[in-house]
């Protein structure tokens, strides 16, 4: 760890990002399972400042009540209706301790790759150098509508023009002309000796293309008073780089992305397929696991080690344990025990806890349901509102009726029960330990250990049903043929009814 840390981090978020059409500020804006401001946010932290403002105006309450949410001890600083970067900086000094000294660090809410070590070699940067300020800056094939770098013939940071106002050099033809040819561009985030800024932005006036306090202006008007400017090139570009409408919302979003998911390959997880493999900057995955094709990890997940998951699973707040097994399967809030088997096709919705070793098969939808260690649900249920004791099998299409219109009930199964294919168990249902449900059943009440419940039509078989029901068909031609070769005429051998084992599907 470097002895370095700011004073303060300023977050400019006050802007109104019109380019984003959009009912939603555009620092609230997501890309990674953040939001763009939770991704300033986090750099910002990273740095370890003393202190930490956000300036807020656009959606005020909007953004504040966001900045609170994800980092308590952040101070709100409103900005008023003087427009511009320098005002918002103003408003943000404001908000912080007078007399503030040492490192003060500007970021802007819309700017999501920079990241913390980069405003911690900034912060080490500035101090070594003993200069008033020094600006991130970087150098674009086309500086597009960036501000300008303005250095002199020693190379130094004399000023920053903006665009608009590079332009109407360019017009007027005169000296300061070919700054808008210049591809330094001024990334908006820097660090400036507290003092140096405090009295430079009470300077700075609004005479420009655009009729905004200037930050930027702050530069020049130091260099006037004889501080020194110094520029930290970077040349990860899209660390500087902002959004300003979904174009690059997606762009620098695939770009966190690949970013995230070469992190995890160099930590030991095998990617099959990067390119369709989404895992946002919470998650976190164990050694030797394997996530296959067209598979997203969002939000808080974390997924053990020497899992495998995919392809096509998308996990969002999912807890996986080591050596678990996630396939083909859409998960949200669930937990999933180490050395579980999980899919294809399954549907695992909030509250689902499923056990070390225990088995949620194909086609199964589970909520609010608690499945015990080596417990199985293999096939074609809905299981809700469950607890399920360890070792238990729940059968093949297996119907927990939950909900009767009004209120959602409650099933229990007790250990190393099991339930037949086809039942229905109408909650509040309570299964003891060690019980039996024979295949086919509806359950309403209890059934106690080692009982078995059969709550269903007894098989009736009718003699010649066929014979004199259907005469004439190939069914009918096909019972003649077998009951010859029988013989004597009598009905197939099997068991009678209620003397096999209860029919229940094995997994
Ligand atoms: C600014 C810089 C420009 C730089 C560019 C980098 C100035 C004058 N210009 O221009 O040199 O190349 O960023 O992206 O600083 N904001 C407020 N309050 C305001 C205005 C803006 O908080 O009144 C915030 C915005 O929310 C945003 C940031 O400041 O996070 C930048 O504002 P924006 O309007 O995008 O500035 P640019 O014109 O892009
Ligand atoms: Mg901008």
């Amino acid at each position: 760890m470097t002895s370095y840390h700011p004073a303060a981090v300023i977050i400019l978020a006050a802007g109104e990002g019109t380019r984003m059409k959009s009912t939603t500020p555009k620092v609230l804006h997501r890309i990674g399972g953040r939001t763009l401001l939770g991704h300033a946010l986090h750099a910002a932290r990273e740095a370890a400042p003393e202190h930490l403002a956000v300036v807020v105006r656009h959606e005020r309450e909007r953004v504040a009540a966001h900045v609170g949410e994800l980092d308590g001890t952040a101070v709100v600083a409103d900005q008023d209706e003087v427009k511009g970067t320098g005002r918002a900086c103003e408003c943000g000094l404001d908000a912080l301790p007078a007399g503030l000294e040492g490192t003060v660090l500007v970021t802007m809410g819309d700017v999501p790759l920079l990241t913390g070590r980069t405003l911690t070699e900034l912060t080490e940067r500035h101090e070594a150098s003993g200069a008033a300020v020094t600006v991130i800056t970087a150098e674009l094939p086309d500086a597009g509508s960036y501000g300008r770098v303005v250095r002199d013939v020693d190379g130094d940071v004399v000023a920053i023009m903006e665009f608009k106002d590079a332009l109407r050099h360019r017009e007027a033809g005169d000296e300061l002309a070919h700054v808008v040819d210049i591809r330094e561009i001024n990334s908006g985030i820097y660090a400036f000796d507290a003092a140096v800024l405090r009295a430079a932005l009470t300077e700075v006036g609004t005479d420009n293309a655009q009729g905004e306090k200037y930050l930027t202006d702050v530069i020049g008007i130091a260099r006037r008073e004889g501080r020194r400017v110094a520029a930290h090139l970077v040349d990860d570009l899209w660390q500087t780089e902002g959004v300003n409408d979904r174009v690059q919302l997606a762009a620098l979003g695939k770009e966190l992305n690949r970013r995230t998911v070469e992190h995890w390959m160099r930590e030991g997880v095998t990617v099959v397929d990067p390119d369709t493999t989404w895992i946002d900057a919470d998650v976190t995955i164990g050694r030797d696991t394997t996530v296959r094709p067209g598979t997203q990890l969002l939000g808080a997940t974390t997924v053990g080690a020497e899992v495998v998951v995919g392809p096509d699973t998308t996990l969002t707040d999912v807890e996986v344990g080591d050596g678990a097994s996630v396939v083909r399967t859409q998960a949200e809030l669930a937990q999933i025990g180490p050395g579980a088997t999980v899919g294809p096709f399954s549907f695992l919705r909030p509250g689902t806890v499923l056990g070390a070793r225990g088995k949620i098969g194909g086609f199964v939808e589970t909520k609010n349901a608690t499945i015990g260690e080596g417990a199985k649900v293999p096939h074609l249920t809905y299981c809700g509102d469950a607890t399920v004791g360890e070792g238990a099998n729940i059968g093949a299409g297996t119907i927990f009726a939950n909900y009767d219109g009004v209120a959602k009930h409650h099933t229990s199964i007790g250990r190393h029960s099991f339930v037949g294919s086809n039942s229905v168990l109408v909650a509040p249902v309570d299964i003891a330990d060690g019980a039996y449900v024979a295949a086919g059943s509806a359950i309403e009440g209890r059934v106690g250990p080692g009982q078995i419940a059969v709550a269903r039509g007894r098989q009736r078989n009718v003699d010649g049903w066929v014979a004199r029901r259907r005469a004439g068909t190939a069914t009918a031609g096909a019972a003649e043929a077998a009951l010859a070769g029988q013989g004597d005429g009598a009905p197939p051998t099997s068991p009678s009814p209620t003397s096999r084992p209860t029919p229940t599907q094995e997994s």
